[in-house]
């Protein structure tokens, strides 16, 4: 792996382009939510100490290679700013003549940040020469964006065909993590998958279910599981036509010796923002919709969770946005966290929701590993490669 910890790697003098992803949850311009640039320090302090000159790209939102001023990087480079107690120059505009003049001026231990490199249309397109012009600013190219290295983008993937390329702090433990869920496990190993759409996560189930002990559906996706069983849902949330993918889950399970488990009691009510009353499956009337899972399929999942050594768990219980219907999701972050803390066993969550959830319910450092990335986490999970991890494991720097 070319990292950069690499003893030989000399990075005093060197303008090194460091990709992160700073797509962070924003409010009318206010950060709400901020890991992703806490993940990123580690990486950023190592650089300083080692005296580079560091040239921040990243992006944040789907600006589609325009400039779109509510999509300013600025606002971000301010909290960044704070978190390192360091000056960032902010280059606002696009990438011109200035931004190289400035960039060759850069001195040792400082920080330039770059607009929104989104608002360049060449990124998104993998452009060679966009690849080659932002390959043209540095010495060195860092990734430490494993979150955004699912997208073959100029930035994540081009760039490195130009340049010695290396991986940063925070992408390596994220690939270390997620490689000991999937190749380095210590069984019994179960997973609590849920959000609303199985079809967005059937091609984890059908990987995980070769090397799981037991996985637990929960969220909306396991209302579509409970249908296809001939349960009345009433009007809760749930996917038609999927009944082959459920189908085919029940089957590899069978095959692959994994224990598939789904809601055995639920909370309901006829409104998002009504109360919630608790039912048995056979008790769902036509009206209902199914907000979050009952008290006996949380003492199931706790009996799982308590023999487990290792843990994957992506994707809430409920809609846990109403308090009446978090009560699920709660238990879940509070039975991964006390079980990690109380045995040392190996716990991995991930995902935007869930993050947001164990930031709500327990502390983010209770878990062995949280991951911040969502579309990469996933298809990492799919047993994927992600043409950014390739881009860097192909560079010969
Ligand atoms: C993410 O939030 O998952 C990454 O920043 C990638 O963003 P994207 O889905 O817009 O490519």
């Amino acid at each position: 792996m070319n990292t950069i910890l690499d003893k030989k790697l000399v990075l005093k003098n060197k303008k090194v382009l460091l990709r992160v992803d700073l797509n962070v949850p924003m409010n009318n311009g206010a950060i709400t939510e901020t890991t992703r640039i806490e993940k990123i320090l580690p990486t950023i302090n190592y650089l300083l100490e080692k005296e580079a000159k560091i040239i921040i790209i990243s992006h944040v939102g789907r600006p589609k290679g325009k400039v779109v001023n509510e999509m300013s990087l600025e606002p971000i480079s301010n909290k960044l700013s704070q978190f390192l107690n360091k000056k960032i120059l902010f280059k606002k505009f696009l990438i011109n003549e200035d931004t190289i003049n400035q960039i060759k001026e850069i001195k040792n231990a400082s920080i330039i940040m770059l607009e929104n490199i989104r608002f360049h249309k060449g990124e998104e397109e993998n452009e060679e020469n966009f690849s080659k012009q932002i390959s043209s600013l540095g010495d060195i190219y860092v990734n430490d964006a494993f979150s955004c290295s699912h997208r073959s983008h100029a930035s994540i993937e081009g760039i490195t065909k130009y340049m010695p390329s290396f991986f940063g702090l925070q992408i390596i433990e994220e690939i270390n993590a997620l490689k000991r869920l999937t190749s380095e496990i210590k069984k019994p190993i179960s997973c609590i998958i849920g959000g609303s759409k199985i079809s967005t996560k059937i091609n984890i189930i059908k990987n995980l279910i070769k090397i799981f002990d037991s996985i637990i559906i929960v969220g909306g996706m396991a209302n579509t599981v409970l249908k296809f069983k001939g349960i009345n849902i009433g009007r809760s949330i749930n996917e038609v036509d999927k009944n082959n993918l459920v189908k085919e889950i029940f089957e590899d399970s069978i095959k692959y010796n994994c224990e598939i488990n789904c809601p055995l009691d639920v909370v309901v009510s006829n409104k998002l923002d009504g109360l919630g009353k608790g039912k048995e499956l056979d008790e769902i009337e036509n009206d209902d919709m199914i907000l979050d899972i009952g008290p006996k399929t949380i003492s199931s999942i706790e009996k799982i969770i308590n023999k487990s050594n290792t843990i994957l768990w992506n994707g809430p219980a409920g809609y846990f946005e109403n308090p009446n219907f978090e009560n699920g999701t709660k238990k879940i972050s509070q039975m991964i966290s006390d079980k990690t803390i109380r045995d040392n066993i190996f716990s991995v969550v991930g995902g935007g929701e869930t993050v947001a959830a164990i930031n709500k319910y327990s502390k983010i450092d209770s878990f062995t590993f949280v991951s911040t990335a969502g579309g990469a986490f996933l298809e990492f999970l799919e047993g994927k490669t992600l043409p950014g991890i390739k881009a860097l494991n192909s560079c010969q720097n």
